[in-house]
């Protein structure tokens, strides 16, 4: 047991646009990461929403039963026990945000499926966001079925028998279904009951080399700040692996554009870690799991408005090579879920895609194309290792859809 508030597994939360993902988290962390005022906080918070929830445990009750979010129990109100904060990633339901969905997924130790139960399944975005998980590979999950306040008992066993219907021969075909409904905080303590179960901390390991992935960037100065006062840039992101300490020395690949002589090439930036706030604390060591916000020597002018979001930030000399063109192995779906179902077509020489990478989304043009891979020349470079994950998106309709997964080759 541990008291420990910083939180150490990051769980996604999924699912069709109003189904309650915001309500839910609001039920279990008592907040909502728009409602930080503090600017660094918030602007972190904004494109991939998070919040912190701790776990606790009523220590005179039986488990689930005991399974609360709140600090004291019982008549007596007996203090409880923390078993583990868990940071909430949010995945926008809405279809045009599926890349901020996708790059979320690259920071998810897991994910909560939101099924509202008084709707059929699936959703669209149900659908969608199930195929990114599986596709991203994020096994461990828990589908909440929601609002059931608003549905009597045999509409809601129907509901359920749908989702399992639906479920079945997915990533979430063994996923626990947690009928719940968040807007009167019913069943809370079977749902943390669940999310304990199936989405343990993963194994880190302690002497790994940090590596952060960079999901925004901003300048946190006032407009009209002066140079003697002016805040370095900042990082928000999440650590996969190893620990960041303040003073230490990090580089962000593929770092910045740089002309000379006419020619551009993208060259590592480096800086010190300036100041460290995890778990909504500043601290002195970071650990993985949550949104970590890296206060940095560079200059603002340099993080302002997420330029560098989808970078990689570690030790100098320890990152992932930097790719302005790579090949992928390519594993296309058989059809595209969501709205407007189609079949999905051989990827074609010349097509524009664009590719989530870890924290990274990058379009990019197909110079080759044949059997089971696909050769693309990038409009931004990506900092990533062999063997890397890419979801793949084509332009259909207007919007991009996801048609399949890549394996970065060397
Ligand atoms: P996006 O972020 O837009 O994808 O939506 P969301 O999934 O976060 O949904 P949100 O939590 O905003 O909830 C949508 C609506 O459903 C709101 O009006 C909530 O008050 C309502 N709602 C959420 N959970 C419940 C519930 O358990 N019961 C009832 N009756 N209403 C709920």
């Amino acid at each position: 047991m541990t008291t420990n508030t910083q939180p150490e597994v990051n769980i996604g939360l999924v699912g069709h646009v109003d189904h309650g993902k915001t309500t839910l988290v609001q039920a279990l962390s008592g907040e909502w990461t728009d409602q930080h005022s503090e600017e660094m906080k918030r602007g972190i918070s904004i494109r991939l929403g998070y919040a912190d929830a701790t776990f606790r445990q009523c220590p005179e009750g039986e488990v689930p039963d005991a399974y609360t979010v709140d600090e004291t129990c019982g008549e007596h109100d007996t203090e409880t026990d923390v078993l583990r904060t868990v940071s909430f990633v949010d995945a926008p339901g809405h279809e045009t945000l599926m890349a901020t969905m996708l790059s979320g997924a690259a920071i998810m130790d897991g994910a909560v499926l939101v099924v509202s139960a008084n709707e059929d399944v699936p959703q669209a975005q149900t659908e969608e966001h199930l195929m990114a998980l599986d596709i991203i590979g994020i096994d461990n999950i828990v589908v909440a079925q929601n609002k059931i306040d608003l549905v009597d008992a045999e509409q809601a066993r129907e509901n359920y028998q749908q989702i399992q219907e639906f479920v079945e021969g997915t990533v979430a075909e063994d996923a626990p279904i947690v009928p719940i409904s968040a807007g009167q905080g019913v069943n809370m303590d079977l749902l943390i009951d669940a999310v304990e179960r199936e989405i343990p901390t993963p194994d880190r390991d302690p002497d790994a080399d940090a590596e952060m992935l960079v999901a925004r960037s901003f300048d946190i100065n006032r407009p009209g700040t002066t140079w003697d006062s002016l805040l370095g840039g900042v990082l928000g992101g999440s650590l996969v692996e190893g620990e960041l300490e303040a003073d230490d020395e990090i580089q962000l690949r593929p770092g910045r554009e740089v002309e000379e002589g006419g020619q551009s090439e993208w060259q590592p930036v480096e800086t010190t870690v300036r100041s460290l706030q995890a778990g909504g604390d500043t601290v002195e060591t970071a650990t993985p799991g949550g949104l970590l916000g890296v206060g940095t020597g560079l200059d603002p002018a340099i993080t302002k408005g997420d330029a560098l979001a989808g970078q990689v930030a570690g030790p100098p000399g320890t990152l992932p090579p930097t790719h302005e063109q790579f090949t992928m192995d390519v594993d296309l779906l058989d059809r595209i879920v969501g709205e407007n179902a189609s079949d999905v077509e051989e990827i074609s020489t010349g097509e524009p895609l664009m590719m989530t990478i870890g924290t990274a989304t990058t379009v990019g043009s197909v110079t080759s194309a044949r059997g089971g891979e696909a050769e693309v020349a990038l409009q931004r470079p990506v900092c990533a290792r062999e063997g890397a994950k890419i979801a793949i998106n084509r332009r259909l309709g207007g919007r991009w859809r996801l048609i399949g997964i890549g394996t970065l080759r060397e």
